[in-house]
């Protein structure tokens, strides 16, 4: 939180000019620099400044004022009756207040001809999905398009007729019968790329070597905003009409035309032959508005474009017009947003974690930031190379992104927020862990701490032999092994069974009950049988499905052990590389020894399943199921071989026919959102894991 200003006058002046700033970036270059939350965020506390100290507010601050002027490079297009902006509101309880202030306005206009309704519980409202494109009026005269136009500034837009005739849901004449075509017909609406094709068209850009766009939005924008008609004609924009600007010569509504309502215009617009977003609906009185609004906001990811809230607004044309605007937006509207799913926040330090291969790890530590309704204040950074495309540095305010239930993740720096004198974030050389070098193959973008001895591998290999897919040690968490390790009572797996219930007892963080309880799962561990041993043992390469073909094909472990190199390559789903990881994992004079050491522990290593059996049970026969961004418990392979071992399959793309989309980190916008587009149930990691051993979606 911002703290109290001093000098409201200088803060304001300050406001002015980065509100000034990154309306440029936003409306003139295309490419806006911070999220709009961050924006919305400037203009609201300045707003609040101007409310406060009203000889502050001036005609000409950006408060009062709509978007930006049009760019010299288009001819300017005079808008026959002003495009307005709408006022935010920023929660439900804003929301609420509008509807206050609506109701009172309400009782004040009510009286014959006004459209007044007997009490605000009746007024009738539309509810639209807020999308996030660029506003756009397209003019007919006598059912031929003849000019379109960007808002601009309200007043004066610029005129981009060319570019819109190449939008393949614009029409060039209208498709009314003769009778009906009005004299002029102004349809606005929203020119927009919905996801998928923001996928394609930056993979396009990437591959033609052309800048690639932060956002749908941008890139909407910035491919409609083009000197020349053809690079619009080469892109995927789309089209919503949701108002009319002028109808006839006069305006929609009480005086010319037929049109009565909102939902009128509305069904011009869709007989006329432009797409009307089906989401839309009306409602009777606030409550159901509230609803409405909530409802959208939870099917937000299932609609395949991006919206950013919903706006709502007054259904009859004559009490909209009783109840007027301010200088730049109407009372009869308002834009209810949905909370932001990107800030900005302070990248306060880079720092690097060590897994229990010894993969270094870069992370972000941030200043906390609420997004998407929670607090995030660390996101991985993947690695070294990630680090330097993005090139994110400790000090740097950076874009936080999380959407949804998806993990959070740093998409890049405020270039002009960047303090004097930075350097860029170079790879730590030792390992923080244990100070052993860290090193990085040529040819591999993973950086490892080779250090077998390292105790933050330590901790991460016992906190993965006691995870749910291998040992199952109820209770067991990173916590509590950092915690034991650091008391010199842990260094390997083996050392769990020597755990003694009286030494836990008096640990921090244990009582009776729960030393007892951790005793009594690692005594019901050790039968958990071969494959989840080999799971445990963190040989690379055997993950679950590996390891329950292995179990499917030895008795126990010696009889593994015994096989050569070229009997465990000859298993179906195994071959060399497998087989050369695990004969040189058992040759390591250590990992020998840890087997001994569980064996004397009474660790079962015997199979728990006859010879032959198949390795699973076949959950996901006949079944799809796509995998997209990094899992923490599976490698990409290791996923889809659980997926195959299973019976199912996991083709690189979604369908209408795909079970279920898995998601990781950095997950694959296009394929997120053809499965929100074709409702495939999106899972995390621990719902993929429920899926794999009941073949049901959690
Ligand atoms: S109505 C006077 N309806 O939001 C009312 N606007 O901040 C004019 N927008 O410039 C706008 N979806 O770019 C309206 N269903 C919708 C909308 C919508 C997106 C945008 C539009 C407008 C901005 C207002």
């Amino acid at each position: 939180m911002e703290a109290v200003p001093p000098d409201p006058a200088a803060r304001a002046a300050e406001l002015r000019r980065l509100i000034a700033y990154h309306a440029e970036r936003y409306f003139r270059d295309d490419a806006p620099e911070i999220p709009d939350a961050d924006y919305d965020a400037l203009v609201a506390e300045l707003r609040a400044i101007e409310r406060e100290h009203p000889e502050l507010a001036s005609p000409s601050s950006p408060t009062a004022l709509v978007g930006a002027p049009p760019s010299p490079a288009f001819a300017e297009v005079r808008h026959a009756v002003p495009m307005m902006s709408l006022d935010n509101a920023f929660s439900l309880e804003e929301l609420e207040a509008w509807g206050e202030r609506l109701a009172r306005l309400l009782a004040a206009a009510g009286g014959e001809g006004t459209g007044a309704p007997a009490s605000p519980e009746q007024v009738r409202l539309v509810c639209e999905p807020k999308i996030d494109g660029l506003a756009c009026s397209i003019r007919y005269e006598a059912g031929r398009l003849v000019q379109a136009a960007t808002r601009g500034n309200g007043t004066v837009g610029e005129d981009v007729t060319a570019n819109v005739r190449t939008v393949r849901d614009v029409p060039e004449r209208l498709a009314l019968p003769p009778e009906e075509v009005p004299a002029v017909l102004e349809v606005r609406g929203e020119i927009y790329i919905a996801l998928a094709d923001f996928e394609e068209l930056n993979r396009r850009q990437a591959a033609a070597g052309e800048r690639t766009f932060a956002n749908p939005r941008n890139s909407a924008a910035g491919s409609l905003r083009q000197k020349d008609p053809k690079v619009t004609a080469s892109r995927p924009l789309s089209f919503w009409g949701y108002q009319l600007g002028e109808v006839d010569g006069g305006v929609a509504g009480p005086g010319g035309t037929s049109l009565r309502t909102h939902l009128d215009c509305l069904e011009l617009i869709r007989r006329a032959g432009l797409p009307v977003n089906p989401e839309i609906v009306a409602v009777t009185g606030l409550e159901q508005a509230y609803a409405a609004c909530r409802a959208i906001e939870q099917r937000r990811h299932d609609l395949g474009y991006e919206v950013d809230g919903v706006v709502v607004k007054v259904d009859d044309l004559a009490l909209r017009a009783s109840l007027g605007s301010t200088s730049h937006a109407p009372r009869w509207a308002i834009a209810y947003k949905f909370p932001p799913e990107e800030r900005t926040t302070l990248l306060e330090d880079i720092l690097v974690s060590i897994g229990r291969t010894g993969r270094a790890t870069p992370f972000a530590k941030l200043s906390p930031v609420v997004i998407s309704g929670s607090t995030v204040s660390l996101a991985t950074l993947h690695n070294e190379d990630q680090v330097r495309a993005k090139d994110v540095r400790p000090g740097d305010t950076v874009i936080v992104r999380k959407a949804g239930d998806v993990i959070p993740e740093v998409r890049g720096p405020v270039l002009s927020a960047r303090p004097p004198g930075s350097v860029p974030w170079s790879f730590p050389r030792t390992c923080p862990a244990c100070g052993a070098p860290l090193v990085r193959l040529a040819g591999e973008s993973d950086t490892y701490c080779v250090n077998a001895d390292c105790p933050a591998q330590r901790v991460q290999r016992i906190v993965h032999f006691a995870s749910r897919p291998a040992m199952d040690v109820e209770g067991l968490g990173e916590q509590r092994v950092t915690q034991l390790v650091g008391l010199g009572m842990l260094r390997d797996a083996a050392d769990l069974y020597d755990l003694e219930p009286g030494r836990l007892a008096g640990l921090e963080g244990f009582g009776e009950v729960s030393a007892a309880n951790l005793i009594r799962a690692l005594e019901a561990s050790k039968a958990r049988g071969l494959a989840r041993l080999l799971v445990g043992l963190s040989v690379r390469h055997v993950g679950p499905v590996v390891a329950s073909l292995l179990a499917a094909s030895f008795d126990d472990l010696d009889q593994l052990r015994r096989a050569g190199e070229a009997e465990l390559a000859a298993i179906d789903g195994v071959g060399p590389t497998i087989a050369a990881s695990i004969v040189s994992f058992f040759a390591l004079p250590a990992n020998a020894e840890l087997v001994e050491r569980l064996r004397a522990a009474g660790v079962s290593l015997a199979s728990d399943r006859p010879r032959g059996a198949p390795a699973q049970r076949q959950t996901l026969a006949g079944r799809s199921v796509v995998v997209t961004g990094t899992l923490e418990r599976f490698s990409r392979e290791e996923a889809e071989e659980a997926i195959a071992a299973r019976g199912g399959k996991s083709p690189a793309s979604v369908s209408a026919k795909t079970y279920a989309l898995v998601v990781g980190a950095d997950p694959g916008a296009a394929k997120l959102s053809r499965a929100a587009a074709a409702g495939v149930p999106v899972l995390d990691e621990e719902g993929f894991v429920h899926l794999l051993e009941t073949g049901e979606l959690a």
